[in-house]
């Protein structure tokens, strides 16, 4: 590929040496599990987001599934959340043997309606788990309304959004738990897994430390039934060296945004950005026309040799694992049609989006 989709070499280049140094430091100091670290990496991690409490673990996917088990899902509930995610959203949830009850989501953001939200409550109804989906936060007023009048927990979905902006907060902070996944890919990305949950609740986060620990807080002592999700130290000696550029990597990926929309806003249906969103572009998603069209314009960026994707081709609710919760095409409307006209094009600080445009250009001759 002359463009691809991600290049983390380039990322790594100005910062190499220092991952080096910190990755030997961990390595000669034979700590591999918890300790100085993790704890460093909580703590810078809590203070750039502005939460209480930062805890770490192996992956974003338990991030969701622990913060799940801090409110105490558990078979039978129901947990409200998009079908315009990536699958760990979902697949977390029936992990625990609850139901996710899905919501079609907004056509201009392509997040959770809230407008939808309350006519699927039922007295089994847990909690609302909202997506930030390709790092553009949900309505988050009007889910904390929602669940404030309803009685319910929220659970941020931040996996794709860390170092995004609701109304002057950072997404993940605004509900009661927010998850963020360190996957490679990921705006802020380590060596491999890597995921955390924030909270401002002392209880939950109490709860939240024991249950990555196999529900220990004293070696061999286990007061309830946890599992082993720890964050490597050698995976948090790597996102501390990347953490501080992070918010310069993301004022990158949006200037590369607007020159995108600005130049693409005549041909595709550009990112909508809400007023009091800052986003972070995981993702910059276009809408084309039509399924024919859509699918026209991969294969010809794939000729030029510029990568594309298409960020999600099946919405969750038509998943064949999830048939047995009954739902049928046309259920979820807008969700099932923005999966036929959506694509993705290359985005990340170093991307050289000329060339992606340049391309774009000879196909749309004006
Ligand atoms: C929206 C969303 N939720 C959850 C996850 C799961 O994160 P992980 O891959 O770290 O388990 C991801 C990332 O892959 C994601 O994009």
């Amino acid at each position: 590929m002359v463009i691809p989709f991600l290049d983390l070499q380039a990322q790594l280049k100005p910062i190499n040496k220092d991952i080096m140094v910190a990755v030997k430091d961990v390595i000669d100091s034979g700590n591999f599990i918890m300790g100085n670290q993790i704890n460093l990496f909580e703590s810078e991690i809590a203070s750039y987001l502005g939460v209480k409490h930062a805890i770490s673990c192996a992956s974003g996917s338990d991030a969701l599934l622990l913060s799940l088990m801090s409110i105490g899902v558990k078979p039978g509930d129901e947990i409200i959340t998009s079908p315009f995610t990536f699958f760990a959203t979902a697949g977390a949830i029936s992990r625990l043997g609850a139901k996710p009850v899905f919501v079609d989501i907004d056509k201009h953001t392509f997040n959770i309606d809230p407008s939808l939200i309350e006519e699927k409550i039922t007295s089994k109804t847990k909690a609302i788990l909202p997506v930030h989906i390709f790092g553009q936060p949900a309505d988050m007023d009007a889910i904390i309304s929602i669940a404030n009048r309803r009685g319910l927990k929220v659970i941020e979905d931040a996996c794709q959004a860390i170092g995004s902006e609701y109304g002057g907060l950072k997404a993940g902070t605004i509900g009661d738990l927010g998850c963020f996944s360190f996957f490679p890919t990921k705006n802020l990305g380590a060596f491999g897994d890597g995921g955390l949950i924030v909270t401002n609740d002392d209880n939950l986060a109490s709860y939240l430390k024991k249950a990555r620990l196999h529900g220990s807080s004293k070696k061999y002592h286990h007061d309830f039934v946890g599992f082993n999700s720890r964050l490597d130290a050698l995976q948090a000696s790597v996102l501390r060296i990347k953490l501080p550029y992070l918010d310069v990597w993301n004022n990158q990926r949006r200037y590369v945004a607007e020159k995108y929309s600005s130049h693409l806003q005549n041909h595709f249906i550009t990112p909508f950005v809400a007023s009091n969103v800052v986003p972070v572009f995981h993702q910059y998603a276009l809408l084309a026309k039509s399924e024919e069209e859509r699918d026209s314009v991969l294969d010809y960026l794939n000729s030029q040799k510029i990568s594309s994707g298409v960020y999600y081709p099946i919405p969750l609710h038509l998943q064949d694992c999830f048939a047995d919760l009954g739902y049928l095409k046309g259920d979820l409307p807008i969700a099932e049609d923005v999966c036929k006209r959506i694509f993705s094009i290359p985005i990340y600080p170093e991307v050289d989006y000329k060339t992606v445009l340049d391309s774009l250009d000879s196909f749309y001759p004006s």
